[in-house]
């Protein structure tokens, strides 16, 4: 026995270090067919490891003060060494973020990966994008620039518009009557401990319950039905490690280069992963003309302001918002189709799917418009074919003209 199988014995007696790679690795099998949609899981992860070290990074030279957030910032932008680009890094991966996790997302309505018995994944999936929302929107206000200062403002506004216990709610998130030092504080305090941790715990968790059930595939067939007699692995299956790891490296490289072109050649993104407005330091004083959020927020911010207040109280779009994000637990449920996969569904899946696509685009759209009659309208519009798409769908789903699932996957 070699001296390394030596220290692997004694390692294995101790923690159940090999058949914890076995498990998950070597001989978790996981369908043949995953295809481009596939990457994203992995992405997403790689992205959270780079905004949790970027993060790290800059929490040694940054000051959660409301006196010198501004300029601590830009001491890492143009003093620090290399600050620049984990300043770029860290904002970048933010927008990216959101991007993988809509992608991810939106494979998981194409396949309907959130069906029987994937129930859980999916809800756990749903928790990591709301964590991941309010760690974004801590995270903005910390480099205390005029965007940062009112888009919190607004924000919180929002919670006053909760009855009676509104205004207290409000004053009990700042800490203060308005946006202040000890709002900057907390806030730092959550962005940069106590959101990642649970962040990190959900990633867990999801993960977890993904290798109990094992992965859906652009078939929605589960590969378990059909095992080999013999060895008991299912006949579609391939271990995850060699194949899909090394198969992941390849989205990893394209998903750098676009990261980093983006990352050197426009960190801005044109104002849509920096705001203009967020290179002017806060002024409590003075209002800018137009507040919209980053466009990962928009879709809901459009939401917000389709729906009119009710005796001068916001209310009721708050109720709207909070409602559109809500409904998305309740999909495993709501979803009633005899097939999982879009491949296999009808027409009138397809069509709700397109248009509720379409009005979740043309409302991040929207969002980021001053708000004017007509692109209220529109809004409205859209509002009401996002909520149709989920409340309509146990009766779409189950009256479409479903094609047959086949027994095993098709390559
Ligand atoms: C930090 C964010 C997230 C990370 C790191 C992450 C990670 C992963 C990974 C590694 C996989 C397996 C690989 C793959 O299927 O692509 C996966 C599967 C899955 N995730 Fe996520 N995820 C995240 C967010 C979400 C969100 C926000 C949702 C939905 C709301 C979600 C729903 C799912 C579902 C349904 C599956 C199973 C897909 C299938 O088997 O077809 N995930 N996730």
């Amino acid at each position: 026995m070699s001296a390394m199988q030596k220290l692997m014995g004694w390692i294995d007696d101790r923690l159940p270090l090999t058949a914890t790679y076995k498990a998950h690795l070597s001989e978790y099998y996981a369908p043949k067919n995953f295809n481009f949609w596939y990457f994203f899981g992995s992405l997403a992860l790689l992205v959270l490891v780079i905004q949790i070290v970027t993060g790290i990074f800059l929490t040694m030279n940054y000051k959660p003060d409301a006196e010198l957030a501004f300029l601590s910032v830009e001491y890492i932008m143009r003093d620090v060494e290399w600050g620049w680009l984990i300043r770029y890094i860290h904002s970048t991966g933010a927008s990216m973020f959101f991007v993988v996790v809509y992608l991810h997302m939106f494979r998981g309505l194409m396949y309907g990966s959130y069906r029987k018995p994937r129930e859980l994944i999916w809800i756990f999936g749903v928790l990591i994008y709301l964590m991941l929302m309010a760690e974004a929107f801590l995270g903005y206000l910390l480099p205390w620039g005029q965007m940062s200062y009112w888009g919190a403002q607004v924000i919180v506004n929002l919670f006053a518009a909760v009855p009676i216990i509104g205004e207290d709610l409000s004053i009990w998130i700042r800490g203060d009557y308005v946006i202040s030092d000890a709002t900057l504080n907390r806030f730092f305090a959550f962005h940069v401990i106590a959101l990642p941790l649970v962040l990190i715990a959900l990633v867990v968790v999801h993960l977890v319950a993904l290798h109990e059930v094992g992965s859906n595939n652009p078939d929605g067939v589960e590969i378990k039905k059909k095992k080999d007699p013999k060895t008991g692995i299912p006949l579609d299956g391939i271990p995850f490690h060699p194949y899909y790891t090394v198969k992941d490296i390849v989205g990893v490289v394209v998903f750098l280069m676009v990261f980093s072109a983006i990352l050197f050649f426009a960190p801005e993104m044109g104002g849509y992963f920096l705001e203009a407005a967020n290179f002017v330091p806060a002024d409590p004083l003075k209002t800018p003309e137009h507040i919209a959020p980053l466009w990962y927020f928009t879709p809901f911010y459009a939401i917000l302001r389709a729906v009119p207040p009710l005796f001068g109280s916001q209310f009721p779009g708050v109720v709207a918002m909070g409602l559109s994000i809500v409904l998305l637990f309740f999909l495993p449920w709501l979803d009633r189709g005899k097939v999982k996969s879009i491949r296999y569904r009808g027409p009138i899946y397809k069509v709700f799917l397109a248009a509720f696509i379409i009005s979740f685009i043309g409302l991040g759209y929207l969002g980021l418009l001053p708000s004017t009659p007509v692109a209220t309208i529109f809004a409205q519009v859209f509002s009401v074919i996002y909520f149709l798409f989920f409340l309509l769908m146990p009766w779409y789903t189950s009256i479409d003209k479903t094609k047959p699932e086949p027994e095993r996957v098709t390559g």
